[in-house]
């Protein structure tokens, strides 16, 4: 539990966020890394990560544009997908032969899961709140063309979905290496 990330949420008075919550506490999200191997690949990674995106999301000049709340929503939970779904998590430990956890590369990526992360994060987030159409997008696109997929909003881009992008960026490129 993180106590300024679930008052991030609750400040926002959407229908479902404490459940959402419960469900992020069972899963797991608070106690998840952000990588296998990249950025922030430790305990309580992805937690630290949101955070992040979201400090400095909050602070570029052009978040006074897009709503606070679907900037909240879609920075602190456009990575929930990471921490796993269907009652599985997502990075596992790697476990060399030896018997000890690779320093290298300390987790694998569950095989099982299949889906990409940003639409899991759609999919539990959709479980327990509404989500804007705003905050959908930004989600969905957060990693703007990195993924083949992500060509679907080229030339579709929306405020918040270029700030969530650039902040995500800042964050795993810069911030937390
Ligand atoms: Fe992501
Ligand atoms: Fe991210």
């Amino acid at each position: 539990m993180d106590i300024k990330f679930n008052e991030l949420l609750l400040s926002t008075e959407i229908k479902g966020m404490g459940k959402l919550i419960d469900h992020l506490v069972q899963m797991g999200f608070y106690t998840a890394p952000a990588s296998s191997q990249n950025h922030l690949c430790r305990e309580k990674g992805l937690l630290e990560h949101s955070l992040n995106v979201y400090a400095i999301a909050s602070v570029m000049p052009m978040a006074g544009l897009v709503d606070k709340n679907d900037l909240i929503v879609s920075c602190l939970l456009h990575d929930i997908g990471k921490m796993g779904a269907f009652g599985e998590i997502m990075y596992q430990d790697n476990i060399l032969k030896s018997g000890k956890i690779s320093d290298a590369k300390p987790y694998v990526v569950n095989k099982n899961i299949v889906i990409e992360h940003q639409d899991l994060s759609l999919m539990i987030a959709s479980k327990f709140i509404d989500l804007t159409r705003e905050t959908a997008i930004a989600i969905k696109f957060h990693n703007g063309l990195y993924t083949p997929d992500g060509r679907t909003i080229n030339g579709k881009e929306t405020r918040l979905m270029m700030i969530l992008h650039f902040a995500d960026m800042w964050a795993s490129r810069v911030v937390e290496v």
